[in-house]
C-alpha cells in the first residue's frame, strides 16, 4: 500500500518516458519498477521508501558511498561502503561522511513522514571505520515534511544568474546551519577570490593523473553502462546535453578523460561557470570528528533541501577544499575558529530544473 503510495508519488514528480532522443539517461528515464523493487523479503515498504528516500541525498562523484544493515525492523546501522571511497580526493573520508550525513538527514525527514522519530547514535571514533552511526526508529507522531523537496532536490551547475542573494533568503537557508553557513557576494572581494580559488584548485586537481584517474572510473560514459551502475556522472548530470551530449554518450570513453584535450575542455568549463551567480557559500564546522562530519551533513542537506523553495541553485566546488595547497588557503583565510567543509557556488534559476543523477536501488546498498 505504501510503496503503491510511493510509486505514484513519483510517478507525480516526474516520471515518464524520454522526452527527446537527444537526452541521455536521467531519473526520470527509468521505470518506477526499476527504481522500487517489488519487494525485498527483508524489509517491510515503509523501511524501502525511506531508505530510497535517504538514497537521494548528495555525495561526491554520486559514488553514494553508503550501506545499511538492519539489526531489526527498527535498529539500523549506517556503513561506509569500502568500495565506494574516493581516495585520491577524499583521503580521509572527510566527504564521505558529510555525504552520509547527508543520507541521514533525508532518513530522518522521510521517517519522520512515516511516524517515526529517528534516534542516531554514533558508532565510529575514527573516520576510516566501516560502521558508522546506528538509527533507531521510535514510533511518534506522523511528520508533514514535504518529501517533494527530497524527490526534488539536485545539484544545478549551469544557468546562475548574476543576481546577488536576497538577504531575506540568506536568513532562510542559514537557519540549518546558524554560525557554521557564511555568504559572500560573487562581487565582494571574497567572492571573487572564491570564484579564483575554485578555478585554479580544479586546474591543479585536473592535472594530477590519479585524480583524474579517480574521476574517470565515477564517469558512467553510455546510457547502457549508467544503467548498469546507477552511480557516478553520466553526461545529463554533468549538464552536457543535446549534440554534445549525444557525442559524448556515443564516442567517448575513460581513456579520453586522460587526454589533455578533455582536461583543458574541463577547466575552461570552469573558469566560465565559476564567474556565473550570486555568490558563495562557506559550510564550516565546529570540530573534524566523525559526529562533526555528520552533523554538518546533516545541516547541509537540509539547507540543500530549503534552496528550491527560492530557485536557489547550489553547485559544490570542492576542489579547494580537496588539494592541499587550496586547502592550506581557505583555511588561512576562513578557518580561524571553525573548519571549512563546503564551498558551494549559488545564484537564483529561471528555473530549477529535474533531477537527472541516477541513484542505486536499496536492495543494492542493503547489507544483509
Ligand atoms: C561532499 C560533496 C562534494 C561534492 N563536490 C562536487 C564538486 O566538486 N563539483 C561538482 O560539480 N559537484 C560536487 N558535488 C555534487 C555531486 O556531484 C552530486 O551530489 C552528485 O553527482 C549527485 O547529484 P545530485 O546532487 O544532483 O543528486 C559534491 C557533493 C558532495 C556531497
Amino acid at each position: 500500500m505504501l510503496q503503491k503510495g510511493l510509486r505514484a508519488g513519483i510517478l507525480i514528480l516526474g516520471a515518464g518516458p524520454l522526452l527527446s532522443s537527444c537526452s541521455g539517461i536521467r531519473r526520470s528515464s527509468l521505470k518506477t519498477s526499476d527504481i522500487l523493487p517489488d519487494e525485498i523479503p527483508e524489509l517491510d515498504d515503509q523501511s524501502i521508501a525511506v531508505l530510497h528516500f535517504a538514497s537521494l541525498a548528495p555525495s561526491g562523484h554520486n559514488s553514494q558511498p553508503w550501506h545499511v544493515k538492519r539489526s531489526n525492523r527498527f535498529e539500523w546501522i549506517i556503513g561506509a561502503n569500502p568500495n565506494r571511497r574516493l581516495p585520491e580526493v577524499d583521503p580521509q573520508n572527510r566527504e564521505l561522511l558529510l555525504a552520509i550525513g547527508a543520507f541521514t538527514e533525508n532518513l530522518s525527514l522521510a521517517a519522520s513522514v512515516y511516524g517515526f522519530d529517528l534516534q542516531v547514535q554514533v558508532l565510529a571514533s575514527k573516520t576510516t571505520e566501516e560502521e558508522i552511526l546506528k538509527v533507531i526508529l521510535k514510533k511518534g507522531k506522523a511528520g508533514t515534511y514535504p518529501l517533494k523537496r527530497i524527490t526534488s532536490r539536485r545539484t544545478v551547475r549551469n544557468g546562475f544568474k548574476a543576481t546577488e542573494i536576497k538577504s531575506t533568503d540568506i536568513q532562510k537557508l542559514m537557519k540549518p546551519l546558524e554560525d557554521n553557513f557564511r555568504y559572500f557576494p560573487s562581487t565582494s572581494g571574497d567572492g571573487k577570490r572564491l570564484a579564483e580559488w575554485a578555478i585554479e584548485s580544479f586546474r591543479d586537481q585536473t592535472n594530477r593523473d590519479h585524480a583524474q584517474r579517480e574521476l574517470a572510473a565515477w564517469i558512467r560514459f553510455s546510457d547502457k553502462e549508467a544503467k548498469k551502475y546507477r552511480d557516478g556522472l553520466t553526461p545529463e548530470s554533468m549538464e552536457i546535453t543535446g549534440l554534445s551530449g549525444w557525442y559524448v554518450r556515443k564516442f567517448m570513453g575513460f581513456k579520453d578523460v586522460m587526454k589533455k584535450s578533455f582536461r583543458q575542455r574541463s577547466i575552461e568549463g570552469v573558469a566560465k561557470i565559476a564567474k556565473q551567480g550570486g555568490g558563495w557559500l562557506l559550510i564550516t564546522s565546529p570540530g573534524e570528528k566523525v559526529a562533526d562530519l555528520i552533523e554538518t551533513g546533516r545541516n547541509f542537506e537540509r539547507m540543500f533541501l530549503l534552496a528550491r523553495d527560492y530557485k536557489i541553485a547550489i553547485h559544490p566546488m570542492t576542489q579547494m577544499l580537496e588539494e592541499e595547497k587550496w586547502r592550506n588557503e581557505v583555511v588561512k583565510e576562513y578557518g580561524s575558529t571553525t573548519i571549512p567543509q563546503f564551498v558551494l557556488r549559488v545564484g537564483y534559476l529561471n528555473k530549477y530544473p529535474n533531477p537527472v543523477s541516477l541513484r542505486r536501488p536499496v536492495s543494492w546498498f542493503l547489507k544483509l
